[in-house]
């Protein structure tokens, strides 16, 4: 088994990139490019509430879900998602968090870092690559907006389908990429005795140093 601390030296993305290869051409692991994705927002001014919820005792609300990973661009990676959708709202205001976990293989990699809009003309492109029904539901989701009832949206899905029949569907304003932009990233594997191996790197402050990332061990 390899240890982790040799690993110190090396490029944290690089790293990234061999483990979810691994993590792909594994049998027993399926969508390996699927992430959790954590973020939060103040609760004092949001559009988005709990019904019969009340904040007024908490300040912050904290997020998870499963995105797919669909690229990584020098040292960010990218996800799609929807503009109108509780996540792009946490987004834009604060910090975020990634997690891979692939049980199989005994591995997990946490990330920590912020997160920027992709550019209208690389959502287009990426939207270009997926199924029309995939298109269809994407144009007429209002991504994490209250549904009175199922049937709503149903008939939405219906309208939108004879209203492109044969057509191109245009990519949305309200559909696009995030760069999730790594400022920690910590590399976890599995070890016998509950001694599991801790790496991790994080970004250097200052850009004068030539190597961006220091890196360091944590106990288990
Ligand atoms: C396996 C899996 C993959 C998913 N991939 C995505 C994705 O790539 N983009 C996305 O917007 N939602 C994806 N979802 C749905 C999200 O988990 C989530 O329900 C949705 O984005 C709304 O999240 P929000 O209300 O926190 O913004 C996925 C869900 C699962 C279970």
């Amino acid at each position: 088994m390899e240890d982790l601390s040799l690993l110190r030296e090396k490029e944290p993305l690089e790293i990234l990139k061999t483990w979810l290869q691994e993590a792909e051409e594994h049998s027993e692991i399926d969508q390996a490019n699927a992430m959790v994705l954590s973020s939060c927002h103040s609760t004092s001014k949001h559009r988005f509430k709990i019904p019969g919820f009340n904040f007024s005792k908490q300040k912050f609300r904290v997020s998870s879900r499963v995105v797919l990973l669909k690229g990584i661009q020098e040292e960010n990676l990218l996800f799609y998602s929807n503009y109108t959708s509780l996540k792009k709202e946490q987004l834009s205001k604060n910090p975020s968090a990634l997690n891979f976990y692939w049980p199989a293989l005994g591995k997990q990699i946490r990330l920590e870092g912020k997160t920027r809009l992709t550019h209208r003309s690389q959502s287009v492109e990426y939207w270009k690559t997926r199924p029309w029904e995939s298109q269809i539901s994407q144009y007429i989701s209002q991504q994490s907006s209250k549904l009175e009832n199922r049937k709503i949206l149903e008939k939405k899905w219906e309208d939108a389908q004879r209203k492109f029949y044969g057509k191109e569907v245009p990519c949305p304003h309200h559909w696009g990429g995030f760069v999730f932009q790594p400022h920690l990233i910590e590399f976890w594997r599995e070890r016998p005795h509950r001694l599991h191996d801790r790496l991790v790197f994080a970004k250097r402050n200052s850009f004068r140093s030539k190597k961006q990332w220091k890196s360091y061990l944590l106990y288990p």
